[in-house]
């Protein structure tokens, strides 16, 4: 276990701020890099993942790896991983013929600065590259393909693009408040989740059996929450703090649950899956077969997802 996961004496922004870094160094050196034609599509893949987000995929990772004594390679890997396959989801949805968006993470998006198509295809390699990291994770053969089964399932029509798909379809209409949560489930909640499964995936298995249903349950709670935050962000923040446009999902007809419920039933609906998501982790601890303190990062995290301004 590398010290700056255990580290106990780091404050949450600190240890945030470190896994961040850490992140980044890995990806500008796991990231491919080429010549022609390929080292176009190479530069679009980097500016993709590179120099923005706040990681909290990443995060979740190492803060799920503590609960299970991942080593830090397979956690890395895995981090690598998930934020890859997000960078894309990412690219997909800014597009014209999905939410046709220019800005993100404070950058002009993908397809506006290196045209539709290579934006498309930097998608498209972002995907199988994420897939290569586990691969070289050097986990026993075990461990990798629960791994793998657990990102494959988060991303395609069972996770993420399920979710889209329902996104994309709801555009305009009036649909119910279970379909809305089934979509905010699948299209962010999924891989949040995802996040979570994969960093306590990558240590000791017994752990990860004991802490298995209520890791769940804190996972589908703050993957929720993640959207519904989303969601509020995207009517009462500012673009130049957001680093992405306000105001789209009004502009564009989207169902969110600020339409549905209102601004002060989203903000209470988010407070209860945080208090649902820190029960989760109480739940954990007090089960005696973890020391205390051992969910303090996923427990900060929720509350950062939760508080969060951008
Ligand atoms: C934005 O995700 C897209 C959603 C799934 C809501 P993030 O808010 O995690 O975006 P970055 O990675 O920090 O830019
Ligand atoms: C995106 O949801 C979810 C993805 C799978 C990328 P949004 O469309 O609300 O995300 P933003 O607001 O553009 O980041
Ligand atoms: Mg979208
Ligand atoms: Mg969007
Ligand atoms: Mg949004």
């Amino acid at each position: 276990m590398s010290e700056i996961l255990s580290l106990s004496d780091l404050d949450f922004g600190q240890w945030a701020e470190a896994l961040r870094r850490r992140f980044e160094d890995n990806a500008q050196r796991a990231l491919p890099v080429g010549d022609g034609p390929l080292g176009k599509l190479c530069e679009a893949m980097r500016y993709a993942v590179l120099d923005g987000g706040k990681r909290v995929r990443a995060l979740l990772v190492y803060g799920a790896g503590l609960l299970t004594q991942a080593p830090i390679k397979a956690l890395d890997e895995a981090a690598l991983a998930v934020e890859y396959v997000h960078a894309y989801s990412l690219v997909h949805d800014d597009l014209p013929c999905m939410d046709n968006d220019v800005l993100r993470r404070g950058k002009p998006t993908a397809h506006v600065k290196f045209g539709e198509a290579q934006a498309m295809l930097a998608g498209d390699s972002l995907q199988p590259e994420a897939f290569e990291r586990l691969a070289q994770s050097g986990l026993p053969d075990a461990q990798i393909n629960a791994l793998t089964f657990c990102l494959a399932r988060a991303s395609g029509l069972r996770g993420m693009c399920g979710g889209q798909m329902i996104d994309l379809s709801s555009v305009g209409q009036k649909i119910d408040i279970d379909t809305l949560r089934r979509m905010h489930e699948l299209k962010t909640g999924a891989l949040i989740s995802a996040s979570v499964r994969m960093g306590a995936l990558c240590g000791n298995p017994c752990l990860y059996d004991r802490a298995k249903q209520p890791l769940e349950d804190y996972s589908t709670a703050l993957g929720l929450a993640f959207q519904v935050v989303d969601d509020i962000l995207d009517v009462t923040a500012d673009t130049a703090v957001l680093g992405k446009t306000a105001g789209k999902d009004v502009a564009a007809d989207k169902p969110t649950y600020v339409s549905l419920l209102g601004l002060d039933q989203a903000k209470a609906l988010a407070r209860r899956c945080e208090e649902q998501a820190l029960n989760a982790l109480d739940r954990i601890e007090l089960c005696g077969d973890f020391e205390k303190g051992t969910c303090r990062r996923l427990r900060e995290l929720a509350c950062y997802v939760i508080g969060r301004n951008h």
